[in-house]
């Protein structure tokens, strides 16, 4: 019998596992593209351009909160019809005109009963003793405002830049039976009026095509139509205002559907009907709307042939409505509500890793990110025309059928 000790058992180091959340740097979020406060880059640039606040009747007698680009306002309209808008703390001392009472010539404030108009000037201080001396110092701070396609629109930015209110030539040429609608329902998948996290998430949505096979056809259903389940073939291109996506599906019945869809400067969502009524030119637009950074609606303008259509192409998962459904149901059908929202109030960019389809998010980004150098260079912004005759903006944007005869020739 051998006395040698018996060998050690071999020791297997343990393997030291690698990615495990331990290791993960905190994640940071790219500011300069998200941030919309006066000053900081994107919210200069943003200012540069008007925005929709509301829809017509949300200038009203009864003063409203307004909140856009982190600024509170107060929008109101006087009962000679001219829509205002305006910091909401009286300028004698500051008390807030929500609770002012609207008349003829302006909003008066319920402390001392000053009256400012539209435009913020002061008209009376019925408690001086001379009221209507001095009164022309006074003026309390407003912003333009402006009414087009039923939609209210302010231009925040500096005064001496104020461009022309744009017109859109898909909302000016209008078929036999078509008119204008304008709703702030919420992003076309359904979600609350208020969308709680930054406006980007929404704007980078526009370019990124396959989302809609993915989220809106596999995951959660046919949301639209069927052709838009299949997988296309996708290229985009920077215009000059905006990044355009051109996705090629080649449908069963060999036919090729080409849809091109845009995102154009500043927040616009030029995208076509994802359900494919008709072909043709992009029969909406959509204006994101950053409230702060940390919020952001929408509103759309629409050629509809019947009253209410806007309202009625909103999707239903699982035949409800975003706001029927349950907890459980929001996890089993969820669509960009809980996409966007779930990237976090403000999207982790530390944390990507960009692939091939996200060549659209990259030139959006790009194409930001050269717009603000152009603000910081003392430049306009692309797409801003400070001629009253302008022509309409046009885009390219639409759902074309190539049928399979053409494409022999
Ligand atoms: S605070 Fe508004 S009138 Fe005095
Ligand atoms: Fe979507």
């Amino acid at each position: 019998m051998s006395d040698t000790p018996s060998s050690p058992s071999r020791v297997i180091p343990i393997q030291v596992d690698s990615g495990t959340a331990y290791d993960k740097p905190a994640p940071s979020s790219n500011l300069e593209l998200t941030q919309v406060g006066k000053g900081t880059p994107m919210g200069e640039w943003l200012r540069r351009y008007w925005h929709p606040i509301g829809v017509l009747s949300d200038a009203s007698s009864t003063p409203r909160k307004v909140r856009v680009l982190g600024e509170d306002l107060i929008l109101f309209r006087d009962l000679s019809g001219r829509p205002g808008l305006v910091y909401p703390h009286c300028a004698h001392r500051g008390t807030s005109l929500f609770y002012g009472k609207v008349e003829e010539k302006g909003i008066r404030c319920c402390y001392h009963g000053w009256l400012f108009d539209a435009q913020g000037q002061c008209m009376e201080r019925p408690c001086e003793p001379a009221p209507d001396a001095h009164r022309h110092k006074v003026r309390q701070p407003w912003y333009p405002v402006q009414e087009l396609y039923g939609l209210i629109w302010a231009y925040m930015g500096p005064p001496d830049k104020k461009p022309v209110l744009p017109r859109y030539e898909c909302l000016e040429t209008l078929e036999d039976g078509e008119f204008l609608e304008a709703n702030d329902n919420s992003i076309g998948g359904g979600g609350p009026q208020v969308i709680p996290c930054n406006w980007l998430q929404h704007y980078e949505n526009l370019v990124d095509p396959f989302h809609v096979v993915i989220l809106h056809s596999a995951f959660s259903g046919t949301q639209f139509v069927e052709q838009m389940a299949l997988m296309p073939e996708v290229t985009w291109d920077t215009q000059a205002h905006s990044v355009r996506t051109v996705s090629i599906r080649h449908l069963p019945d060999g036919n090729v559907l080409r849809r091109i869809s845009e995102a154009g400067l500043p927040t616009l969502r030029v995208i076509p009907s994802p359900r494919i009524g008709r072909y043709g030119m992009v029969e909406s637009l959509g204006w994101v709307l950053p409230i702060d950074d940390h919020s952001f609606r929408i509103y759309v303008v629409g050629r509809v042939k019947e009253k209410g259509e806007l309202v009625k192409m909103r999707s239903r998962l699982n035949g409800k409505l975003w706001e029927e459904l349950t907890e459980e149901e929001h996890q089993q059908y969820p669509g960009d509500y809980e996409a966007m929202v779930s990237q976090g109030v403000i999207a982790h960019h530390s944390e990507e890793h960009l692939a091939q389809s996200d060549i659209g998010i990259v030139k959006l980004r790009r194409l930001l990110k050269q717009q603000l150098q152009r603000i910081q260079d003392g430049l306009d912004p692309a797409g801003v025309s400070f001629d009253v005759n302008s022509p309409p903006v046009h885009f390219s944007a639409g759902n074309f059928l190539v049928c399979k005869e053409d494409l022999k020739n």
